[in-house]
């Protein structure tokens, strides 16, 4: 396994991969592994016969009062459980590399990015699409792996891929989690043992909505009803972002959960915001 930081030495491996036919899957990754990211590498090793990751915490998809600083990086660790895992190639570059100091172009997908978390980060997708897009750039897979646990930031990317013609297959992995539920996640770190208990009801209050769903409930507003009541008394920590049923490709807000609907969440718990969701199918 290499572990390469500068683009042109990247560049120059991969062409060598790509003369020989070799099928190359990317996983983009801002690090600190957990089973999540680890269960995307495995489903990509085994539809490629090359497997890269990127390790890259980037900058621009941070808002000014988010935790760039603060979020978790362990690079020694990552190559580790990366190597155990059979990737090739990690792709791990400083922020001076991908971004150097006459950086001036960034990727706008319009109208998906303004719903869910695009209300409260309205930065967060374009500097999410710029680097997926710089990354395909220097790293030219043929399979790029995303998780469904960031199904906006999925449906984005096909977006972008779709309306710009980048020659990659995205594919998509379920959202894996704790035992008691909790969507892994590097910022569970930064709950207390406390919140950590309580974390576990965001998904909880998802499988309620389910089993709402299968007893015939299918208005909107009585749906949330119930969750935000459930939220208020499983997790008093917590604060809850949105709450919202929303078309799972278009993203549009729906009021009655006629077809599959993709309910998702966001809540603050202490110092972390957390996302999770899931596909209501009536
Ligand atoms: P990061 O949060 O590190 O996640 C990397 C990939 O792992 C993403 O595709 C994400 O959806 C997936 N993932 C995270 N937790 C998961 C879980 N519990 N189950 C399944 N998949 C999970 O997402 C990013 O990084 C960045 O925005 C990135 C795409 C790398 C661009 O910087």
């Amino acid at each position: 396994m290499q572990v390469i930081t500068d683009i042109c030495s990247l560049r120059q491996a991969i062409n060598g991969l790509k003369k020989n036919g070799q099928v190359i899957s990317l996983v983009p990754t801002m690090g600190c592994f957990h089973e999540g990211h680890l269960a995307l590498m495995r489903y990509a090793r085994g539809i490629s016969d090359v497997l890269v990751i990127s390790i890259f915490v980037n900058p621009t998809q941070f808002g000014p009062n988010e935790d760039f600083k603060a979020y978790p990086r362990n690079l020694k660790r990552d190559i580790e459980l990366a190597s155990e895992v059979g990737v090739d190639l990690i792709f791990a570059p400083e922020p001076e590399e991908m971004y150097p100091i006459d950086f001036l172009t960034f990727v706008s997908v319009e109208k998906l990015t303004k719903y869910l978390c695009g209300k409260s980060r309205p930065t967060h997708f374009r500097g999410v699409c710029t680097v997926v897009l710089k990354l395909f750039n220097i790293c030219q897979p043929d399979i790029a792996v995303f998780g469904e646990k960031d199904w906006q930031q999925l449906v984005i990317i096909k977006q972008m891929v779709r309306d710009l013609n980048v020659p990659v297959q995205i594919k998509s992995y379920p959202i894996v989690r704790e035992s008691d539920g909790l969507a892994m996640s590097s910022r569970n770190v930064y709950l207390t043992p406390e919140e950590r208990k309580q974390a576990s009801g965001i998904y909880q209050g998802l499988c309620l909505a389910q089993k709402l769903v299968a007893r015939g409930v299918r208005e909107g507003l009585a749906l949330k009803n119930r969750l935000i009541d459930f939220y208020a008394r499983n997790i008093p920590l917590g604060k809850i972002d949105y709450l919202e049923l929303v078309h799972p490709y278009r993203l549009e807000p729906v009021t009655e959960v006629k077809d599959k609907t993709l309910l998702a969440v966001a809540m603050y718990v202490g110092q972390a915001r957390l996302i999770d969701n899931i596909l209501l199918e009536p």
